[in-house]
């Protein structure tokens, strides 16, 4: 057997075997508009291991963005059960799901979301301070690995929106999260800094061994990805593999 193929062996091994960072069981959400029930989610089951980047895909509508919300704990589903690192979020208090999202998540936005009062530097030790923590090494390996060392005291509004955009993915792992949840994050940017964008989303997931998943309408995205989840109404409409 060739090096290269007991080596891909050896990483399908390591991901059976590894606890997954999150399952879903039959999720279900469903949006009240006025007298409307709108079903945006109607039975989903994935599971997610560590180190992995899954595509997300499938026509707008379909609940993409539902689902990284259940998944981020800021939405809870109506039906189904839900684990996160451990975590049943179907029934954990607002507490304890707070904590969740400061200890274990990171989340990369469509439009970065930085806060544009605080420098690159503290949009990145935000997750850290929200938890008590400062970690300035931390802080300044981020930047330097997206590349933005020299940037630290800039404010968003004096960076482009590739570079914010790597601020956020910077801000993202920098608590190292289990779990990285990314909404169509080079869906604003040109098809260099997109690329550029992930690229280092994919690296860092593989170096820190969280598990990545990216909601996206781009082939070229999800086509470097480890697998691709296909939404259709609500369902996944690709099988699991
Ligand atoms: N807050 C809300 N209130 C009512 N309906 C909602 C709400 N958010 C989403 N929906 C509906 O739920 C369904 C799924 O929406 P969702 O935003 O998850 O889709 P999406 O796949 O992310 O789409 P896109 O590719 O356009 O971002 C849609 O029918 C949408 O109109
Ligand atoms: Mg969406």
């Amino acid at each position: 057997m060739q090096t290269l193929d007991l080596v891909s062996n050896l990483h399908e091994t390591q991901s059976r075997v590894l606890a997954p960072v999150a399952t879903l069981i039959g999720v279900e959400r469903t949006y009240a508009r006025g007298r409307l029930a709108v079903p945006a989610l109607r039975g989903v089951d994935i599971e997610l291991v560590p180190g992995e980047l899954v595509a997300l895909t499938g026509p707008s509508g379909c609940g993409k963005s539902t689902l990284l919300n259940i998944l981020a704990a800021v939405d809870r589903a109506d039906g189904g059960s839900v684990l996160v690192s451990g975590q049943d979020l179907c029934t954990a208090s607002e507490s304890q799901l707070t904590l969740l999202r400061r200890r274990s998540i990171g989340v990369v936005f469509q439009d970065f979301q930085l806060m544009p009062n605080l420098t690159a530097y503290e949009n990145v030790a935000l997750p850290l301070a929200l938890d008590g923590r400062t970690d300035s090494v931390r802080v300044l390996e981020l930047l330097s690995r997206v590349g933005l060392a020299q940037r630290g005291s800039h404010y968003p509004s004096e960076l482009s929106g590739g570079e914010q955009q790597r601020v956020a993915v910077a801000r993202a792992l920098v608590h190292r999260p289990e779990l990285v949840v990314a909404d169509e994050p080079t869906g604003n940017l040109d098809s260099a800094s997109g690329r550029h964008v992930l690229d280092l989303l994919m690296d860092l997931r593989r170096e820190e061994g969280a598990a990545l998943v990216l909601a996206t309408h781009d082939r070229m995205v999800a086509a470097r990805a480890d697998r691709e989840l296909r939404l259709l109404d609500g369902r996944i409409a690709s099988p699991e593999a």
